[in-house]
Protein backbone atom coordinates (compact mmCIF):
# COMPACT_ATOMS: atom_id res chain seq x y z
CA UNK A 1 0.00 0.00 0.00
CA UNK A 2 1.44 3.39 -0.78
CA UNK A 3 0.52 6.18 0.14
CA UNK A 4 1.70 10.10 -0.82
CA UNK A 5 1.34 12.88 1.15
CA UNK A 6 2.03 16.33 -0.84
CA UNK A 7 2.91 19.41 1.07
CA UNK A 8 2.55 23.67 0.94
CA UNK A 9 0.71 23.62 -1.57
CA UNK A 10 -0.35 27.49 -2.23
CA UNK A 11 -3.79 26.59 -3.50
CA UNK A 12 -5.61 23.06 -4.09
CA UNK A 13 -8.10 24.00 -6.70
CA UNK A 14 -11.11 22.03 -7.65
CA UNK A 15 -12.29 21.76 -4.42
CA UNK A 16 -15.99 21.03 -5.38
CA UNK A 17 -18.46 19.35 -3.40
CA UNK A 18 -18.14 15.38 -4.09
CA UNK A 19 -21.91 15.41 -5.16
CA UNK A 20 -21.07 18.08 -7.89
CA UNK A 21 -20.92 15.87 -11.16
CA UNK A 22 -21.52 18.34 -14.11
CA UNK A 23 -21.53 22.56 -13.81
CA UNK A 24 -24.00 24.17 -15.67
CA UNK A 25 -23.48 27.48 -17.33
CA UNK A 26 -23.49 29.82 -14.50
CA UNK A 27 -22.30 27.35 -11.97
CA UNK A 28 -18.69 27.02 -14.28
CA UNK A 29 -17.86 30.43 -12.45
CA UNK A 30 -17.43 28.98 -9.11
CA UNK A 31 -13.76 27.30 -8.69
CA UNK A 32 -13.64 26.41 -5.01
CA UNK A 33 -10.34 25.82 -3.92
CA UNK A 34 -8.38 25.40 -0.64
CA UNK A 35 -5.60 28.11 0.11
CA UNK A 36 -2.26 26.62 2.19
CA UNK A 37 -3.01 22.86 1.34
CA UNK A 38 -1.90 19.44 1.68
CA UNK A 39 -3.25 16.64 -0.28
CA UNK A 40 -2.75 12.62 0.64
CA UNK A 41 -3.49 10.30 -1.63
CA UNK A 42 -3.78 6.74 -0.65
CA UNK A 43 -4.21 3.93 -3.15
CA UNK A 44 -4.41 5.45 -6.25
CA UNK A 45 -7.07 7.77 -4.53
CA UNK A 46 -7.38 11.23 -2.95
CA UNK A 47 -7.66 9.82 0.81
CA UNK A 48 -8.08 13.80 2.70
CA UNK A 49 -7.17 16.92 2.26
CA UNK A 50 -6.94 20.37 4.31
CA UNK A 51 -5.07 23.53 5.49
CA UNK A 52 -1.33 23.02 6.04
CA UNK A 53 -2.12 24.07 10.40
CA UNK A 54 -4.21 20.53 10.30
CA UNK A 55 -1.82 18.15 9.13
CA UNK A 56 -3.66 14.91 10.19
CA UNK A 57 -1.76 13.80 13.34
CA UNK A 58 -1.71 10.13 11.84
CA UNK A 59 -0.27 9.44 9.16
CA UNK A 60 0.38 5.84 6.69
CA UNK A 61 3.06 4.21 7.19
CA UNK A 62 4.99 3.57 3.88
CA UNK A 63 4.78 7.41 3.32
CA UNK A 64 6.51 9.55 0.71
CA UNK A 65 6.13 12.95 0.93
CA UNK A 66 6.48 15.95 -1.83
CA UNK A 67 7.19 19.32 -0.46
CA UNK A 68 5.20 21.43 -3.10
CA UNK A 69 6.91 24.36 -2.44
CA UNK A 70 4.28 27.10 -3.33
CA UNK A 71 3.24 25.78 -6.28
CA UNK A 72 -0.71 25.14 -7.16
CA UNK A 73 -2.24 21.21 -7.48
CA UNK A 74 -5.00 20.56 -10.26
CA UNK A 75 -6.97 17.59 -10.51
CA UNK A 76 -5.56 16.90 -14.00
CA UNK A 77 -6.80 17.41 -17.24
CA UNK A 78 -9.82 15.42 -19.03
CA UNK A 79 -9.76 15.78 -22.44
CA UNK A 80 -12.66 14.23 -23.62
CA UNK A 81 -12.56 14.56 -27.62
CA UNK A 82 -9.53 13.43 -29.70
CA UNK A 83 -8.38 11.47 -32.62
CA UNK A 84 -4.42 10.94 -32.11
CA UNK A 85 -4.39 7.25 -33.76
CA UNK A 86 -3.04 7.72 -37.12
CA UNK A 87 -0.68 6.92 -39.62
CA UNK A 88 1.06 10.12 -40.52
CA UNK A 89 0.99 14.10 -39.87
CA UNK A 90 -0.38 16.25 -42.90
CA UNK A 91 2.12 19.41 -42.31
CA UNK A 92 1.80 19.42 -46.30
CA UNK A 93 -1.99 20.35 -45.77
CA UNK A 94 -0.29 23.35 -43.36
CA UNK A 95 1.27 24.93 -45.81
CA UNK A 96 -1.84 24.65 -48.35
CA UNK A 97 -3.83 26.71 -45.87
CA UNK A 98 -0.93 29.02 -45.17
CA UNK A 99 -1.13 29.64 -49.23
CA UNK A 100 -4.78 30.35 -48.31
CA UNK A 101 -6.63 27.20 -49.40
CA UNK A 102 -10.07 25.97 -47.08
CA UNK A 103 -10.74 22.71 -44.98
CA UNK A 104 -13.25 21.90 -47.87
CA UNK A 105 -10.80 22.87 -50.96
CA UNK A 106 -7.85 20.67 -48.97
CA UNK A 107 -10.32 17.79 -48.70
CA UNK A 108 -11.22 18.25 -52.69
CA UNK A 109 -7.68 17.93 -53.25
CA UNK A 110 -7.22 14.91 -51.60
CA UNK A 111 -6.01 15.69 -48.56
CA UNK A 112 -8.37 15.74 -45.35
CA UNK A 113 -9.71 12.40 -43.49
CA UNK A 114 -9.53 10.55 -46.84
CA UNK A 115 -5.91 11.26 -47.44
CA UNK A 116 -5.45 10.34 -43.22
CA UNK A 117 -7.03 6.84 -44.03
CA UNK A 118 -5.61 5.81 -47.06
CA UNK A 119 -2.22 6.54 -44.89
CA UNK A 120 -3.60 4.21 -41.79
CA UNK A 121 -4.77 1.19 -44.12
CA UNK A 122 -1.44 0.98 -44.57
CA UNK A 123 0.08 0.96 -41.11
CA UNK A 124 0.43 -1.56 -39.23
CA UNK A 125 -1.66 -2.22 -35.54
CA UNK A 126 1.81 -1.89 -34.46
CA UNK A 127 3.40 1.17 -35.80
CA UNK A 128 -0.60 2.64 -35.13
CA UNK A 129 0.47 1.67 -31.47
CA UNK A 130 3.80 3.43 -31.25
CA UNK A 131 2.91 6.14 -32.70
CA UNK A 132 -0.41 6.97 -30.48
CA UNK A 133 1.67 5.93 -27.32
CA UNK A 134 4.29 8.69 -28.21
CA UNK A 135 1.61 11.33 -28.31
CA UNK A 136 -0.20 10.29 -25.40
CA UNK A 137 2.88 10.40 -23.23
CA UNK A 138 3.03 13.86 -24.76
CA UNK A 139 -0.09 14.68 -23.26
CA UNK A 140 0.29 13.14 -20.06
CA UNK A 141 3.37 15.21 -19.62
CA UNK A 142 1.55 17.91 -20.10
CA UNK A 143 -1.30 17.80 -17.26
CA UNK A 144 -3.73 15.22 -19.04
CA UNK A 145 -5.13 12.30 -16.67
CA UNK A 146 -8.20 11.07 -18.95
CA UNK A 147 -8.66 10.78 -22.53
CA UNK A 148 -11.34 9.85 -25.50
CA UNK A 149 -9.49 8.76 -28.35
CA UNK A 150 -11.85 7.64 -31.59
CA UNK A 151 -11.40 5.46 -34.71
CA UNK A 152 -12.67 7.08 -37.88
CA UNK A 153 -9.36 7.13 -40.16
CA UNK A 154 -10.22 3.59 -40.96
CA UNK A 155 -13.35 3.87 -42.70
CA UNK A 156 -13.35 0.34 -43.70
CA UNK A 157 -14.31 -2.47 -41.16
CA UNK A 158 -10.26 -3.95 -40.76
CA UNK A 159 -8.99 -0.66 -40.20
CA UNK A 160 -11.48 0.73 -38.07
CA UNK A 161 -10.98 -2.06 -36.09
CA UNK A 162 -7.64 -1.89 -35.83
CA UNK A 163 -7.45 1.57 -34.96
CA UNK A 164 -9.61 0.54 -32.06
CA UNK A 165 -7.85 -2.11 -30.72
CA UNK A 166 -4.80 0.20 -30.77
CA UNK A 167 -7.19 2.11 -28.47
CA UNK A 168 -7.73 -0.93 -26.32
CA UNK A 169 -4.16 -1.53 -25.81
CA UNK A 170 -3.66 2.27 -24.65
CA UNK A 171 -6.29 1.86 -21.98
CA UNK A 172 -4.49 -1.37 -21.03
CA UNK A 173 -1.12 -0.41 -21.20
CA UNK A 174 -1.18 4.05 -19.85
CA UNK A 175 -2.30 4.68 -15.94
CA UNK A 176 -4.74 7.03 -17.18
CA UNK A 177 -8.65 6.01 -18.06
CA UNK A 178 -9.11 5.92 -21.76
CA UNK A 179 -12.65 5.65 -23.65
CA UNK A 180 -13.06 4.78 -26.91
CA UNK A 181 -15.56 6.38 -29.68
CA UNK A 182 -16.48 4.66 -32.57
CA UNK A 183 -16.51 7.39 -35.81
CA UNK A 184 -16.75 5.17 -39.09
CA UNK A 185 -19.23 8.04 -39.97
CA UNK A 186 -16.03 10.42 -40.27
CA UNK A 187 -16.33 10.59 -44.26
CA UNK A 188 -17.59 8.55 -47.24
CA UNK A 189 -14.48 6.30 -48.47
CA UNK A 190 -14.08 7.06 -51.93
CA UNK A 191 -15.38 3.63 -53.16
CA UNK A 192 -18.94 4.70 -51.50
CA UNK A 193 -18.97 8.20 -52.76
CA UNK A 194 -21.90 7.64 -55.07
CA UNK A 195 -23.31 4.98 -52.91
CA UNK A 196 -23.74 6.59 -49.29
CA UNK A 197 -27.09 3.86 -48.30
CA UNK A 198 -24.04 1.39 -48.87
CA UNK A 199 -21.88 2.82 -46.17
CA UNK A 200 -24.15 3.08 -43.78
CA UNK A 201 -25.07 -0.61 -44.33
CA UNK A 202 -21.19 -1.24 -43.81
CA UNK A 203 -21.31 0.80 -40.86
CA UNK A 204 -24.40 -0.78 -38.68
CA UNK A 205 -24.71 -3.98 -40.10
CA UNK A 206 -21.05 -5.23 -40.60
CA UNK A 207 -18.89 -2.84 -37.75
CA UNK A 208 -21.23 -1.77 -35.87
CA UNK A 209 -22.09 -5.68 -34.40
CA UNK A 210 -18.31 -6.33 -34.52
CA UNK A 211 -17.55 -3.29 -32.69
CA UNK A 212 -19.63 -4.43 -29.62
CA UNK A 213 -19.12 -8.33 -29.81
CA UNK A 214 -15.44 -6.83 -28.94
CA UNK A 215 -16.43 -4.36 -26.78
CA UNK A 216 -14.09 -2.16 -28.58
CA UNK A 217 -16.06 1.41 -28.11
CA UNK A 218 -18.17 3.69 -25.67
CA UNK A 219 -19.35 5.91 -27.60
CA UNK A 220 -20.75 6.34 -31.30
CA UNK A 221 -19.77 9.08 -33.21
CA UNK A 222 -20.71 11.00 -36.38
CA UNK A 223 -19.58 13.90 -38.26
CA UNK A 224 -22.78 15.03 -39.06
CA UNK A 225 -21.65 18.24 -41.62
CA UNK A 226 -22.81 19.32 -44.87
CA UNK A 227 -20.51 17.23 -47.38
CA UNK A 228 -19.89 14.59 -44.50
CA UNK A 229 -23.22 13.00 -43.10
CA UNK A 230 -26.70 14.43 -43.00
CA UNK A 231 -29.20 14.94 -40.15
CA UNK A 232 -31.11 11.77 -41.54
CA UNK A 233 -28.34 9.59 -42.04
CA UNK A 234 -26.69 10.65 -38.17
CA UNK A 235 -30.18 10.01 -36.65
CA UNK A 236 -29.88 6.63 -38.20
CA UNK A 237 -26.66 5.57 -37.45
CA UNK A 238 -27.37 7.11 -33.41
CA UNK A 239 -30.16 4.55 -33.34
CA UNK A 240 -28.75 1.42 -34.57
CA UNK A 241 -25.78 2.44 -32.19
CA UNK A 242 -28.37 2.43 -29.27
CA UNK A 243 -29.40 -0.66 -29.98
CA UNK A 244 -25.53 -2.01 -28.89
CA UNK A 245 -25.65 0.31 -26.04
CA UNK A 246 -23.34 2.74 -27.82
CA UNK A 247 -24.41 6.33 -26.61
CA UNK A 248 -23.86 9.47 -29.06
CA UNK A 249 -20.56 11.94 -28.53
CA UNK A 250 -21.07 13.07 -32.13
CA UNK A 251 -19.37 16.06 -34.19
CA UNK A 252 -22.02 18.93 -35.01
CA UNK A 253 -21.37 22.42 -36.80
CA UNK A 254 -18.26 22.39 -37.26
CA UNK A 255 -18.30 24.25 -40.58
CA UNK A 256 -22.16 25.10 -40.56
CA UNK A 257 -25.69 25.21 -39.21
CA UNK A 258 -25.88 21.12 -39.43
CA UNK A 259 -28.79 19.94 -37.26
CA UNK A 260 -26.37 17.93 -35.59
CA UNK A 261 -26.88 19.43 -32.09
CA UNK A 262 -30.46 18.96 -32.46
CA UNK A 263 -29.83 15.14 -33.35
CA UNK A 264 -27.82 14.99 -31.01
CA UNK A 265 -29.92 16.31 -28.45
CA UNK A 266 -33.02 14.17 -29.47
CA UNK A 267 -30.80 10.98 -28.61
CA UNK A 268 -29.04 12.14 -25.55
CA UNK A 269 -25.71 12.43 -26.29
CA UNK A 270 -23.57 12.52 -23.45
CA UNK A 271 -22.03 15.92 -25.96
CA UNK A 272 -21.73 17.17 -28.80
CA UNK A 273 -18.63 18.60 -29.58
CA UNK A 274 -17.11 21.60 -31.58
CA UNK A 275 -20.10 23.97 -32.05
CA UNK A 276 -18.17 26.62 -33.87
CA UNK A 277 -21.04 27.65 -35.84
CA UNK A 278 -24.48 28.02 -33.72
CA UNK A 279 -27.36 30.32 -33.69
CA UNK A 280 -30.06 30.58 -30.99
CA UNK A 281 -32.17 27.12 -31.95
CA UNK A 282 -29.10 25.28 -30.81
CA UNK A 283 -28.08 26.76 -27.95
CA UNK A 284 -32.07 27.02 -26.85
CA UNK A 285 -32.03 22.90 -27.64
CA UNK A 286 -29.21 22.15 -25.13
CA UNK A 287 -30.88 24.25 -22.40
CA UNK A 288 -32.78 21.61 -21.32
CA UNK A 289 -31.08 17.92 -21.03
CA UNK A 290 -27.65 17.33 -19.91
CA UNK A 291 -26.00 16.65 -22.66
CA UNK A 292 -22.54 18.57 -23.06
CA UNK A 293 -21.71 21.23 -25.39
CA UNK A 294 -17.81 20.37 -25.94
CA UNK A 295 -15.69 23.10 -27.47
CA UNK A 296 -12.28 23.02 -29.13
CA UNK A 297 -10.86 26.25 -28.90
CA UNK A 298 -7.39 25.16 -30.74
CA UNK A 299 -9.19 23.49 -33.61
CA UNK A 300 -11.01 27.02 -34.32
CA UNK A 301 -7.43 28.94 -34.23
CA UNK A 302 -5.56 26.17 -36.31
CA UNK A 303 -8.09 26.36 -39.02
CA UNK A 304 -9.09 29.79 -38.79
CA UNK A 305 -12.58 29.28 -37.96
CA UNK A 306 -15.33 30.74 -35.78
CA UNK A 307 -14.44 30.02 -32.11
CA UNK A 308 -17.81 29.06 -30.35
CA UNK A 309 -19.89 31.51 -28.75
CA UNK A 310 -19.08 30.06 -25.39
CA UNK A 311 -21.03 32.89 -23.42
CA UNK A 312 -23.96 32.45 -24.41
CA UNK A 313 -23.87 28.75 -23.78
CA UNK A 314 -23.17 29.22 -20.57
CA UNK A 315 -25.26 32.28 -20.25
CA UNK A 316 -28.51 29.61 -21.49
CA UNK A 317 -26.79 27.29 -18.40
CA UNK A 318 -25.68 24.85 -20.61
CA UNK A 319 -22.97 22.28 -18.90
CA UNK A 320 -19.70 23.51 -21.44
CA UNK A 321 -16.67 21.80 -21.60
CA UNK A 322 -13.26 22.38 -23.60
CA UNK A 323 -10.88 19.72 -25.31
CA UNK A 324 -8.06 19.22 -27.33
CA UNK A 325 -9.62 17.47 -30.69
CA UNK A 326 -5.92 15.97 -31.49
CA UNK A 327 -5.86 14.99 -34.63
CA UNK A 328 -3.30 15.31 -37.79
CA UNK A 329 -5.50 17.67 -39.85
CA UNK A 330 -7.66 20.01 -37.97
CA UNK A 331 -5.46 20.08 -34.59
CA UNK A 332 -1.69 18.68 -34.48
CA UNK A 333 -1.93 19.62 -30.69
CA UNK A 334 -2.96 17.63 -27.56
CA UNK A 335 -1.67 20.56 -25.07
CA UNK A 336 -4.76 21.27 -22.97
CA UNK A 337 -2.83 23.92 -21.38
CA UNK A 338 -2.94 25.79 -24.73
CA UNK A 339 -6.41 24.69 -25.06
CA UNK A 340 -7.18 26.40 -21.47
CA UNK A 341 -5.63 29.82 -22.76
CA UNK A 342 -7.25 29.91 -25.54
CA UNK A 343 -10.64 29.06 -23.73
CA UNK A 344 -10.11 32.42 -21.85
CA UNK A 345 -8.27 34.63 -25.08
CA UNK A 346 -10.56 33.19 -27.83
CA UNK A 347 -14.01 32.45 -26.27
CA UNK A 348 -13.73 34.81 -23.63
CA UNK A 349 -13.85 32.27 -20.56
CA UNK A 350 -12.93 33.50 -17.17
CA UNK A 351 -10.12 31.62 -15.86
CA UNK A 352 -11.94 29.57 -13.21
CA UNK A 353 -14.93 28.56 -16.37
CA UNK A 354 -11.90 27.59 -18.43
CA UNK A 355 -10.53 25.55 -15.76
CA UNK A 356 -14.10 23.87 -14.80
CA UNK A 357 -14.28 23.26 -18.53
CA UNK A 358 -11.42 20.96 -18.97
CA UNK A 359 -11.67 19.30 -15.75
CA UNK A 360 -15.23 18.66 -14.35
CA UNK A 361 -17.14 19.12 -17.23
CA UNK A 362 -14.51 17.17 -19.25
CA UNK A 363 -15.01 14.08 -16.87
CA UNK A 364 -18.32 14.52 -17.04
CA UNK A 365 -17.91 14.06 -21.25
CA UNK A 366 -16.07 11.12 -20.22
CA UNK A 367 -18.92 9.93 -18.33
CA UNK A 368 -16.07 9.63 -15.47
CA UNK A 369 -16.76 12.80 -13.06
CA UNK A 370 -17.66 10.74 -9.93
CA UNK A 371 -14.39 9.58 -10.51
CA UNK A 372 -12.11 12.53 -11.63
CA UNK A 373 -12.19 16.02 -12.76
CA UNK A 374 -12.11 17.53 -9.15
CA UNK A 375 -10.93 16.90 -5.85
CA UNK A 376 -13.05 14.82 -4.01
CA UNK A 377 -12.01 12.35 -1.13
CA UNK A 378 -12.22 8.94 -3.13
CA UNK A 379 -12.05 10.41 -6.53
CA UNK A 380 -8.45 9.10 -8.33
CA UNK A 381 -5.38 10.77 -7.20
CA UNK A 382 -4.71 12.20 -11.12
CA UNK A 383 -3.17 15.74 -10.67
CA UNK A 384 -0.43 17.99 -11.65
CA UNK A 385 1.46 20.03 -9.25
CA UNK A 386 2.64 23.28 -10.71
CA UNK A 387 5.55 25.69 -10.10
CA UNK A 388 5.17 28.74 -8.17
CA UNK A 389 2.41 30.94 -9.23
CA UNK A 390 1.40 34.43 -8.38
CA UNK A 391 -2.51 33.46 -9.35
CA UNK A 392 -4.94 31.24 -10.75
CA UNK A 393 -5.11 33.04 -13.52
CA UNK A 394 -1.29 32.90 -13.85
CA UNK A 395 -1.91 29.38 -15.74
CA UNK A 396 -3.84 30.38 -18.65
CA UNK A 397 -2.28 33.84 -19.03
CA UNK A 398 1.76 32.42 -19.36
CA UNK A 399 -0.03 30.97 -22.88
CA UNK A 400 2.07 28.48 -24.50
CA UNK A 401 4.51 27.77 -21.66
CA UNK A 402 3.82 24.74 -19.14
CA UNK A 403 3.83 25.47 -15.95
CA UNK A 404 3.61 21.96 -14.49
CA UNK A 405 6.42 20.68 -12.72
CA UNK A 406 5.48 17.15 -11.47
CA UNK A 407 2.77 15.01 -12.87
CA UNK A 408 0.92 12.49 -9.90
CA UNK A 409 -1.21 9.23 -11.45
CA UNK A 410 -2.82 7.32 -9.45
CA UNK A 411 -1.11 8.59 -6.30
CA UNK A 412 2.26 7.82 -7.36
CA UNK A 413 4.88 10.77 -8.51
CA UNK A 414 5.38 9.90 -12.04
O1 LIG B 1 -12.68 17.08 -35.33
N1 LIG B 1 -14.27 17.37 -38.11
C1 LIG B 1 -13.96 16.24 -38.20
N2 LIG B 1 -12.88 15.64 -37.73
C2 LIG B 1 -11.70 16.25 -37.24
C3 LIG B 1 -10.78 16.65 -38.31
C4 LIG B 1 -10.38 15.53 -39.12
C5 LIG B 1 -9.24 15.75 -40.05
O2 LIG B 1 -9.11 16.80 -40.69
O3 LIG B 1 -8.47 14.78 -40.14
C6 LIG B 1 -12.05 17.38 -36.31
O4 LIG B 1 -11.71 18.54 -36.52
FE1 LIG C 1 -12.81 15.88 -33.76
Amino acid sequence: MSALLITNISSLIGTHPQNTLMLRGKQMQELPAVDNAWILCEDGKIADFGTMDNLPAQLPNALHTHNAKGGFVFSSWCDSHTHIVFAAPREEEFVMKIDGKSYEEIAAAGGGILNSARKLQLASEEELYESAAIRLNDMIRQGTGAVEIKSGYGLSTDSELKMLRVVRRLKENFPIPVKASFLAAHAYPAEYKNDHAGYLKLITEVMLPRVAEEGLADYMDAFCEQGFFSVEDTDRLLTEAARYGLKPKIHANQLSISGGVQVGVKHHAVSVDHLEVTDDAVIESLQSGNTIATLLPSCSFYINIPFANARGLMNADVPVAVASDYNPGSTPSGNMNLVVSLACIKLRMRPEEAINAATLNGAAALEMSGQTGSIAKGKMANLFITRKMPSLAFLPYSFGQSQIETIVLNGKIS
